[in-house]
C-alpha cells in the first residue's frame, strides 16, 4: 500500500492529526488551578484535568483525563514497580521543580519543561486537546531541533519534517518512504533548541498501544505533535541533557535488553527457505570449506510440515535432533522460525487441539474463534494479552529445545493476515486482558494490535526461560512495541535488494538503537529482489559492523550466500566477516555495556560526539560501533564519487593500517608505508578525511584514546581462540578500554560469573603507561596472555611490567611497539618508553 493509501485508511478511522492546528482553537485557554502533590501537581484548567508527576528527577509523567476520567494506570511498556516510583518535588506558583527540571503549567494545562536556570527543554505549543476519545498534544519545534527514535521507521535518520503512524503492518517490499511498517515504538528524542539558550535533548514516550500518529514538523514546520483516536493520554518526559542520557533513561524506563548469547553476535546464514536437512548440511559444509566464519543457520518456514508451526516435515527434515547435533559439532547453531498462527486442523495437530482446550485463541465479536488465512491456510491466533495463553504458548517450545534448536524466530506477529486489504485482523476481534496490573477485561483489537507482537515474544522468552532456566533465550521478532527489547532482538523485515535500502538499513538500525533495541539487523543484502554482486559485497562489509549480522533472502530470488559471485567477491566478503570475529571481544564488551547501561551497540556519530550534529559532511551513512570505532561508508553507497568524512575532534587512526589520520602529528613526517591489510584511500586533511570509494575497502576509524580488544580468528564463537588476546592501544586523551567475558550462554554472569576489566593508558612525555585494573567478577576468560600493541609509538625504548624489564618488539614501518604478557589478574602497570624517539 502506498503512503497516501495508508494515510487515507488511517484517516478513515480518525487516526491522523486533526486538520486544524491546535493553535486554531477558538475558545481562550482557561487559567489552570494547581493542587500540589508530594511528587508533582494536579491540574484543572476548564474541562481539562491532568496529573504531572516526577518519577525521578529527570523523568516526568504526564497524564490527561478524558471527560474527567484517567485511563487505568497499567502498561505493557513500563513496569508497575517503575510506575510507582516517586521523586519529591518542590511546589512553585506555576508548577514544581525536581532537582534538575522545572515544570511550568500554563493556560489550559500547557506544560513547559525547563532547566532550573530557565532554559526551555520542551514546551507545549497549545493546551492538550481532547475531542471525544481522540487527543492531540502539540509542542513547539525550534528551528534547530532534530528528532530521532521511533524504531525502524523509514524516511531517513532525522524524523524532522516527517509524519508517522504507529500501526504494526506487514510491509513486504516496503519502500524507503512507506509508513507504517512493522513496529510501533512511540518514543522519540528531540535534540532541543540547541545553542546556549537551549535546555538540551529530551525524550518522550507516548504509552498508548492504540493506533497513534506523530508529526515532527511535517504539517507545520515549527510544531511537533502527536495523538491518536483513542487510548490513554499518558506520556513520559525524559530529560537529558545529552542524547546518550536520554537513551539510557529510556532503557531504564522500558527495560534493558538482556545480554544475548555470544553466538548471536556471530555471522548468521539464512534463506527462505533451506528446503531440507541435506541442504542445511551442504550450506554448512560450504561455509566451512570456504572458511567463512559462521555461528548460525536459520530454518525458515520450509522445514515445517505444511507450514504448521511446531512441526517438522518428516520427509525433508526427518531427524532434527541429529541435524542439530551435527551442526553443533561444526560450531553452528540452528535458529528455527515459529510463527504464531496455529493451523486450524481437525485432528492430529496438538498446538491447535491443546490451544483450543486451553482457550488460548482470539475470538470474533460473537465469541467464536477468529480464523483467517496465513502460511498454513486457515489459522487461529493466540491471545497473548492473556497470561494463561502466553504460558500455554511457552510450553510449545519443549520439543524444539529438546531437539537442540538454539534460538527462535517470531515472525508475522503484527499480526499478518493474508487475503485482506488491512493485512491484519478485524478491529472488533476480542482479546482478553488478564495480565500484569491491568484490570481483567475483554478489549478489542484496536487496543491489542500494537502490543501483539511484543507479547508474542514475551510469551516465547518467558517460556524458553521456564524450560531452560539457566540459558539465555534468543528470540528474534519482526513486530514489537516500546519495551520489546526485554524479550527479543529484531530486524527490519522484508527490505529490498537495492542501494537505497542498504542506506535505509543503516538509518533504521541506528534509530532502533536509540529506541531501546540495541540488537538489530537488516537482511543482508535485501530480502526482495536480487542484489548485484557489488551490492551484496558492500552490504556484507557494512553488515559486519551492525549488532546482528544475518544474510537472508526471499524464496524465488537469486541466492546470496557469500560465495555466489565467485572467488574475488567471496574473498572480500570473507575478509569482513573475519574482521567481525576478530573484533568479537569488542562486540561482546559493547553487548555487556548495552545490557547494563542501555547504550546502543551501533550509534549515530553524535551519540558520543555531539559536535558531529553540526558537521558539514554528509553523515547519512556514518555510524559508530561503541565509542571507539567510526564506520564511514560512502553516503551515496552506489556512487564512485569521492566523499568527505568528518572526524570528531580528538584524533583518529585508520583502523586498517593503524596509522594516524585527520590531524597529522608533527613528528609523523614523510609518507607512511602501510604494513597491514588494506591500503588506505584516505588523505589527511585536518579532521576531515577524503575517501575515494573502493569496493574492497570500508573506511573505519579508531578514536585516539582507545584500547581495542581483538582475538585470533576463529570459525565460530564456540571455538576457543588460540593465542593471546590482542590489545591495540591508540594513544590519545581519555585513553581506555574494557574487557568482558563470560561463558557466553548461561545466566551465570548475573550471579557474578563474569570477567570485566578496565584498562587505561596515559602518555607523559615519552612514556606510555597502560594500567590494568583488578578484574571484576569471578569468571576466568579464555585468554592466558595479552599482546599489547601501541600504535604511533616508535623508538627503541624499554618496556616494563610491574617494574620488571620485558622484551618488546618495535616495527618502525608500522610505527608500533608490542609486548606480550601473562593476562593480568591483579592491578598491573605496563610502561613502554620511547627513549629513542627523539633521535628518529
Ligand atoms: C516473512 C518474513 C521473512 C520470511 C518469510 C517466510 O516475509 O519477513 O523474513 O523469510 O516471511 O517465513
Amino acid at each position: 500500500m502506498t503512503l497516501t493509501a495508508l494515510l487515507l485508511a488511517a484517516t478513515a478511522i480518525g487516526a491522523t492529526p486533526p486538520m486544524q492546528q491546535t493553535q486554531a482553537q477558538t475558545a481562550p485557554a482557561a487559567a489552570p488551578t494547581l493542587t500540589p502533590r508530594s511528587d508533582g501537581v494536579e491540574v484543572r484548567a476548564g474541562a481539562t484535568m491532568m496529573r504531572v508527576t516526577a518519577m525521578t528527577d529527570g523523568l516526568i509523567r504526564v497524564r490527561v483525563a478524558k471527560d474527567g476520567v484517567y485511563a487505568e494506570d497499567a502498561s505493557w511498556a513500563v513496569s508497575a514497580e517503575l510506575r510507582r516510583r516517586k521523586a519529591a518535588v518542590t511546589a512553585t506558583p506555576d508548577g514544581f521543580t525536581t532537582a534538575s527540571v522545572r515544570v511550568r503549567i500554563g493556560a489550559g494545562g500547557a506544560v513547559t519543561f525547563e532547566t532550573l536556570d530557565g532554559r526551555v527543554i520542551s514546551a507545549d505549543a497549545a493546551a492538550p486537546r481532547v475531542d471525544g476519545t481522540a487527543f492531540t498534544i502539540a509542542k513547539t519545534l525550534p528551528i534547530a531541533e532534530h528528532v530521532y527514535g521511533m524504531g525502524d521507521k523509514t524516511q531517513g535518520l532525522d524524523r524532522r519534517g516527517h509524519g508517522f503512524v504507529d500501526w504494526n503492518t506487514d510491509a513486504f517490499g516496503f519502500s524507503s518512504a512507506d509508513d507504517p511498517i512493522y513496529k510501533s515504538i512511540p518514543f522519540f528524542i528531540g535534540t532541543g533548541a540547541g545553542g546556549a539558550s537551549g535546555g538540551g535533548s529530551y525524550g518522550i514516550l507516548l504509552d498508548n498501544s492504540y493506533r497513534t500518529w506523530f508529526d515532527f514538523g511535517h504539517r507545520d514546520a515549527e510544531t511537533l505533535s502527536f495523538g491518536g483516536p483513542d487510548g490513554p493520554i499518558d506520556y513520559y518526559f525524559i530529560a537529558g541533557p545529552s542524547i546518550a542520557e536520554v537513551t539510557r533513561r529510556y532503557a531504564d524506563l522500558t527495560g534493558h535488553a538482556p545480554l544475548a548469547p555470544k553466538w548471536a553476535l556471530g555471522y548468521q546464514q539464512s534463506r527462505y527457505s533451506y528446503g531440507s536437512a541435506d541442504e542445511v548440511r551442504q550450506i554448512a559444509a560450504r561455509l566451512r570449506a570456504d572458511r567463512v566464519p559462521t555461528d548460525v543457520i536459520w530454518l525458515d518456514i520450509g522445514y515445517q510440515d505444511r507450514n504448521r508451526p511446531f512441526t517438522t516435515d518428516a520427509k525433508t527434515f526427518p531427524d532434527l535432533p541429529k541435524l542439530a547435533t551435527e551442526m553443533k559439532a561444526d560450531g553452528i547453531k540452528l535458529v528455527a522460525i515459529t510463527d504464531l498462527h496455529i493451523a486450524k486442523v481437525d485432528s492430529g495437530y496438538a498446538p491447535y487441539q491443546d490451544g483450543m482446550k486451553a482457550d488460548a485463541f482470539i475470538k470474533n465479536a460473537d465469541g467464536t474463534p477468529y480464523v483467517a488465512p496465513v502460511w498454513p491456510g486457515p489459522s487461529v491466533f493466540p491471545d497473548f494479552t492473556k497470561t494463561a495463553a502466553r504460558t500455554w504458548w511457552g510450553t510449545q517450545y519443549k520439543g524444539f529445545l529438546d531437539a537442540g534448536i538454539a534460538g527462535f524466530w517470531n515472525d508475522m506477529n503484527e499480526p499478518a493476515i493474508f487475503e485482506t486489504p488491512t493485512k491484519t485482523m478485524p478491529l472488533d476481534t476480542r482479546h482478553r486482558i488478564d495480565s500484569d496490573d491491568f484490570a481483567s477485561r475483554v478489549t478489542d483489537h484496536r487496543e491489542a494490535h500494537n502490543v501483539y507482537g511484543m507479547l508474542n515474544t514475551r510469551a516465547t522468552y518467558d517460556g524458553l526461560l521456564k524450560l531452560r532456566p539457566d540459558e539465555r533465550p534468543f528470540v528474534m521478532t519482526r513486530a514489537s512495541y516500546a519495551g520489546g527489547q526485554r524479550y527479543a532482538v529484531t530486524w527490519t523485515g522484508d527490505n529490498s535488494a537495492t542501494w537505497d535500502h542498504l542506506k535505509l538499513s543503516v538509518q533504521q538500525i541506528i534509530n532502533l538503537g536509540l529506541s531501546g533495541f540495541g540488537y538489530s539487523a537488516a537482511d543482508v543484502s535485501g530480502f526482495a529482489g536480487g542484489p548485484s554482486p557489488d551490492l551484496l559485497t558492500r552490504w556484507t562489509e557494512i553488515g559486519a559492523f551492525t549488532p546482528v549480522f544475518r544474510n537472508h533472502s526471499a524464496t524465488g530470488t537469486p541466492r546470496v550466500e557469500p560465495w555466489v559471485d565467485g572467488p574475488d567477491h567471496l574473498a572480500i566478503r570473507r575478509r569482513f566477516i573475519e574482521e567481525r570475529y576478530r573484533l568479537m571481544p569488542y562486540f561482546y564488551a559493547l553487548a555487556d555495556q548495552n545490557s547494563r547501561l542501555g547504550d546502543p551497540i551501533m550509534r549515530p556519530v553524535f551519540y558520543d560526539y555531539p559536535s558531529a550534529m553540526t558537521a558539514s559532511c554528509d553523515q547519512s551513512m556514518a555510524f559508530t560501533l561503541g565509542k571507539s570505532l567510526l564506520i564511514a561508508p560512502p553516503p551515496k553507497p552506489e556512487s564512485p564519487q569521492v566523499y568527505d568524512v568528518c572526524l570528531p575532534a580528538g584524533g583518529w587512526y585508520d583502523y586498517w593500517t593503524g596509522q594516524r589520520v585527520g590531524t597529522p602529528e608533527p613528528a609523523a613526517a614523510g609518507p607512511i608505508q602501510s604494513a597491514t591489510q588494506a591500503v588506505p584511500t584516505a588523505r589527511s586533511f585536518g579532521d576531515r578525511v577524503i575517501e575515494t570509494p573502493r569496493l574492497d575497502h570500508l573506511p573505519v576509524f579508531v578514536r585516539a584514546g582507545t584500547i581495542l580488544p581483538r582475538q585470533p580468528l576463529v570459525q565460530s564463537t564456540s571455538e576457543t581462540p588460540t593465542g593471546p588476546l590482542t590489545l591495540d592501544v591508540y594513544p590519545g586523551a581519555d585513553c581506555s578500554g574494557t574487557l568482558y567475558e563470560d561463558d557466553g550462554v548461561s545466566l551465570a554472569y548475573a550471579r557474578g560469573r563474569y570477567f570485566r576489566q578496565a584498562i587505561r593508558c596515559e602518555v607523559v612525555g615519552n612514556r606510555m603507561t597502560i594500567s590494568f585494573a583488578k578484574p571484576q567478577g569471578n569468571h576466568t576468560p579464555w585468554w592466558r596472555s595479552v599482546a599489547v600493541t601501541v600504535h604511533d609509538w616508535t623508538g627503541t625504548g624499554t618496556a616494563t611490567v610491574k617494574g620488571k624489564r620485558v622484551a618488546n618488539t618495535t616495527d618502525s614501518a608500522a610505527r608500533t611497539s608490542t609486548i606480550v604478557l601473562k593476562a593480568p589478574t591483579t592491578p598491573t602497570a605496563i610502561v613502554i618508553d620511547r627513549a629513542g624517539a627523539a633521535s628518529q
